[in-house]
C-alpha cells in the first residue's frame, strides 16, 4: 500500500481484498492484535464534528496497543494558526500517523504531501474512504460475495457516494444511483468508477428515477441531504430532495430482503423514515461497528 489512504482510487483490488481479509480476522479474534501497535501514537485532526470516525479510531488505536490524541477544531487550527505544511512536518516528528477530517480535500493532500508519516482521510468535502471500506466490507459480510450484487444509492451525490463508487467498482459491487438534478456524484469520479468497473464486472449507472435504481437492488443506501459545511443550503436542499426519501414504499420495490444502509448520522424523517432505519432490514449499526474493524486493519497496514 501507499504511505497514505487519501482515496480508494489509489488502492488496488488486491489491496482492498487484503484489507477485508485482515478486517474479518481482527473482528473474529481482536485479542490477537492487542499489542500490534504498542508504542505508536495516532493524531486525529478534526475540523468537523464526528461520532463514529473519532471514537472508532481512538478505540481502535487503544485496542491495538497504541495511543490516540484528538486535535479538534480549536486546537491546531489547520492552515489558520500556522501553515498546513508546517503542521505536517512538526507532527511527523511526534506521531506515527494522522487521521484528518477537513472541509477542503486539498488540505488532506497538503498534509500527505508534507508529512513523512501516513495520512488517513477521515472525511473531506470530496471523499470518505474509511466509510466506503466499512460499507463494502459490510455488504461482503452479509452476502458472502460482492459480484452480482446491486446497491442502489438514493439521495445526494456527495463525499460518501464518491468513495463508495470507487470501492464498489474496484470490488465488483454494482451501484445504481438516483439523485435530484444538480446533485449527481462528481462526474470525473463517476467516469473513473465506470472505467474501473470494466475490470471487475460491476455495473455503475446513474438512473433517471429512484424506482429504476432500486429495482432488483440487494442494498438500499442513503446519506444526509445536507452535509457538514452545507448548512446554509439546508432549506433549498430540503425542497430539492423532496421525493428522494427511503421509505417503506420505496424499500418494497427492491428485492424482498434488501438491506438498508446509512453511514450515519441520519436526519430521520428527511432522507430516511424511522420505520425503515429501525426496521428489520436495516444494518446501519453493523455498518457503524465495521468502521472500527476496517480501520484497525487500515492502521495495522499503514502504521506497523
Ligand atoms: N459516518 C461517519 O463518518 O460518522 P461521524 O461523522 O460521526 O464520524
Ligand atoms: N456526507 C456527510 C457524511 C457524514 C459522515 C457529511 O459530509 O457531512
Amino acid at each position: 500500500m501507499n504511505k497514505d489512504l487519501i482515496t480508494i482510487k489509489d488502492l488496488t483490488q488486491r489491496e482492498i481484498e487484503g484489507l477485508f481479509v485482515l478486517t474479518a480476522k481482527i473482528k473474529a479474534h481482536p485479542s490477537a492484535y492487542n499489542c500490534k501497535l504498542k508504542g505508536k501514537t495516532l493524531g486525529l485532526i478534526f475540523q468537523k464534528s464526528s461520532n463514529r470516525t473519532r471514537v472508532s479510531f481512538e478505540v481502535g488505536m487503544y485496542q491495538l496497543g497504541g495511543y490516540a490524541i484528538y486535535l479538534g477544531p480549536d486546537d491546531i487550527k489547520l492552515g489558520v494558526r500556522e501553515a498546513t505544511k508546517d503542521i505536517a512536518q512538526t507532527l511527523s516528528r511526534y506521531l506515527d500517523g494522522i487521521v484528518a477530517r477537513t472541509y477542503s480535500h486539498q488540505d488532506i493532500i497538503d498534509l500527505a504531501g508534507n508529512a513523512t508519516i501516513p495520512i488517513i482521510n477521515g472525511l473531506s468535502d470530496l471523499l470518505h474512504p474509511c466509510q466506503a471500506m466499512a460499507d463494502v466490507f459490510t455488504v461482503r459480510e452479509k452476502f458472502k460475495r460482492l459480484k452480482g450484487k446491486k446497491l442502489a444509492y438514493i439521495g445526494d451525490g456527495n463525499n460518501v457516494l464518491n468513495s463508495l463508487l470507487y470501492c464498489a467498482a474496484k470490488t465488483g459491487l454494482s451501484v445504481s444511483i438516483a439523485t435530484p438534478a444538480g446533485y449527481e456524484p462528481n462526474s470525473d469520479i463517476l467516469q473513473e468508477a465506470k472505467e474501473m468497473a470494466k475490470a471487475t464486472g460491476a455495473h455503475i449507472e446513474l438512473c433517471s428515477s429512484k424506482e429504476e435504481a432500486v429495482a432488483d437492488a440487494d442494498v438500499l443506501y442513503t446519506d444526509v441531504w445536507t452535509s457538514m459545511g452545507q448548512e446554509a443550503e439546508r432549506d433549498k436542499r430540503l425542497k430539492d430532495f423532496e421525493g428522494f426519501q427511503i421509505d417503506a414504499a420505496l424499500l418494497s420495490k427492491a428485492k424482498p430482503k434488501a438491506l438498508v444502509m446509512h453511514c450515519l448520522p441520519a436526519h430521520r424523517g428527511e432522507e430516511i423514515t424511522d420505520e425503515v432505519i429501525d426496521g428489520p432490514q436495516s444494518v446501519v449499526f453493523d455498518q457503524a461497528e465495521n468502521r472500527l474493524h476496517v480501520q484497525k486493519a487500515i492502521m495495522l497496514e499503514l502504521l506497523k
